[in-house]
C-alpha cells in the first residue's frame, strides 16, 4: 500500500503513522500536512528517518499540488485528519477556514481520488455531526442516525461526509466515512479538555469547566482509533459509514476529578465557569458495525483509567515536546497564557 494520510502531524494523524510504520514495515506513507498552528512536526521526530515516511508540506484545498504529490508517489490510498477541529475556535471566530478545509476541502480530496483511480478513501470524520443526545435518554448514535449538527465546526465536517456521500452515489468514488467518538492520548494540542486540565492542575491553576459540568462525552484511546481506521483501510466497504467508540461514556466532571485524584490535587482546583453556546450535552456511540467487522479496542470502558493515567505519565514524561508545543503556541498568539506562568516567569 502507498497510503497519503492527509492532517498527519496533528493528534490523531500522527498517532496512526506511528501505528502504520510499526505494523506495516513494506507500507509507504506520505503525510501530506499543512502544518496548521495544530500541525506539529515533532509528533513524529522518532519516525522521521524511517525510509517507509515522507512528510510533504501542502494544503488539501488545494488540487493541482495534491495531484502533483499522488502522481509523484503512485498513491494507492488515502486517509484525511485534515481538519480545523477546535470547536470553540469554530464559534469565536475563524469560521470560514473550517468550511474551507473541512468542507470544500474533503471535495478537493475526492476530486483527487477521483483523478488519480485511488483504491480507496477513508475521511475521518466526528459524532459530532449526529447533533446532541439527552442525559435522559439510553439512545446511542447509530450510523443511521440522521446528521443534524449544532455548531460550525460539526456542521463544516458534515459538509465533507455529506460530500463524500454524494460522490460515492454520483461517481462510485471509493470513499468510507467514519464517525468517531472524543480520543484521548499522547501528542493532543493543549487547547482540548484533557491535556489541558493536565497541564491546568500540574500548575496549581483552577481548572475552567462548562456550565454544570455533566456534559457526556465517550472517550477512546487515540491508538483504539488508529486500530479501527486500519481495519476499514483494509476491509471496509466503499459507501459505507462506520462509527468508532469504546462504550465508555463520562461527565466533563468525572474526567476532570479524575486528573485532580491522579495527580494528587484538590478539588478546589475546579472552577465552573460560562457555558459554551450550543454545547451538546451527550454523544454515546453504538459500534456494533465496526465490533462484527473485527475490531477490539484495547481501552474498553473498563480500561478508561489505566488510559488516563498513562496519558497523564506521558505527558508529565515528554518535557521537551511539552516546552517546544508552548512556544510555537506563543509565537502564533503572544497573548497565549500558558499554564504555570505569570507575567512571563513560571510559579
Ligand atoms: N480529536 C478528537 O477527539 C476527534 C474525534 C473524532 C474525530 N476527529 C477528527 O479526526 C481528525 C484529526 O483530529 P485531531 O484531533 O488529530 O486534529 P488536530 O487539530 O490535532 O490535527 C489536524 C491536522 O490537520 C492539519 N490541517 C489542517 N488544515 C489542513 C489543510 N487545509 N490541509 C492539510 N492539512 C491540514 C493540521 O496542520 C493538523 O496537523 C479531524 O478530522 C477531526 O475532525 C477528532
Amino acid at each position: 500500500m502507498r497510503l497519503l494520510v492527509a492532517g498527519g502531524a496533528g493528534f490523531i494523524g500522527s498517532n496512526f503513522i506511528r501505528y502504520m510504520l510499526a505494523k506495516y514495515p513494506d507500507y509507504k506513507i506520505i503525510n501530506y500536512d499543512k502544518l496548521t498552528y495544530a500541525g506539529n512536526l515533532e509528533n513524529l521526530k522518532d519516525v522521521e528517518e524511517n525510509p517507509n515516511y515522507t512528510f510533504v508540506k501542502g494544503d488539501i484545498t488545494d488540487l493541482e499540488y495534491l495531484n502533483k504529490v499522488i502522481k509523484k508517489h503512485r498513491i494507492t490510498h488515502l486517509i484525511s485528519f485534515a481538519a480545523e477541529t477546535h470547536v470553540d475556535r469554530s464559534i469565536h471566530g475563524g469560521t470560514k477556514e473550517f468550511v474551507l478545509t473541512n468542507t470544500l476541502g474533503v471535495q478537493m480530496l475526492l476530486d483527487a481520488v477521483r483523478i488519480n483511480g485511488i483504491e480507496k478513501m477513508v475521511n475521518v470524520s466526528t459524532d459530532e455531526v449526529y447533533g446532541a443526545l439527552r442525559l435522559d435518554e439510553k439512545r446511542k448514535f447509530t450510523e443511521k442516525t440522521p446528521i443534524w449538527p449544532n455548531m460550525p465546526y460539526a456542521a463544516a465536517k458534515a459538509g465533507g461526509d455529506l460530500m463524500c456521500n454524494a460522490y460515492w452515489v454520483t461517481h462510485k468514488t471509493p470513499v468510507i466515512v467514519t464517525h468517531c467518538s472524543n480520543n484521548y492520548g499522547p501528542y493532543q494540542y493543549p487547547e482540548k479538555l484533557i491535556p489541558f486540565f493536565i497541564f491546568k492542575a500540574l500548575a496549581g491553576e483552577k481548572l475552567p469547566v462548562y456550565g454544570d459540568g455533566l456534559y457526556i462525552r465517550d472517550w477512546i484511546y487515540v491508538t483504539d482509533h488508529a486500530k479501527a481506521l486500519d481495519l476499514l483501510l483494509h476491509k471496509g466497504k466503499p459507501g459505507e459509514v462506520y462509527n468508532i467508540g469504546a462504550d465508555n461514556e463520562r461527565s466533563n466532571m468525572e474526567v476532570t476529578k479524575l486528573i485532580l485524584k491522579f495527580l494528587n490535587k484538590p478539588l478546589s482546583q475546579i472552577e465552573y465557569v460560562e457555558d459554551r453556546p450550543g454545547h451538546d450535552r451527550r454523544y454515546a456511540i453504538d459500534a456494533s458495525k465496526i465490533l462484527k467487522l473485527g475490531w477490539v479496542p484495547d481501552y474498553p470502558m473498563e480500561k478508561f483509567e489505566q488510559g488516563l493515567r498513562e496519558t497523564i505519565v506521558w505527558y508529565q514524561k515528554n518535557t521537551k515536546w511539552v516546552e517546544d508545543l508552548w512556544e510555537k503556541a506563543k509565537q502564533a498568539n503572544p497573548h497565549i497564557k500558558v499554564p504555570g506562568e505569570k507575567n512571563g516567569g513560571k510559579k
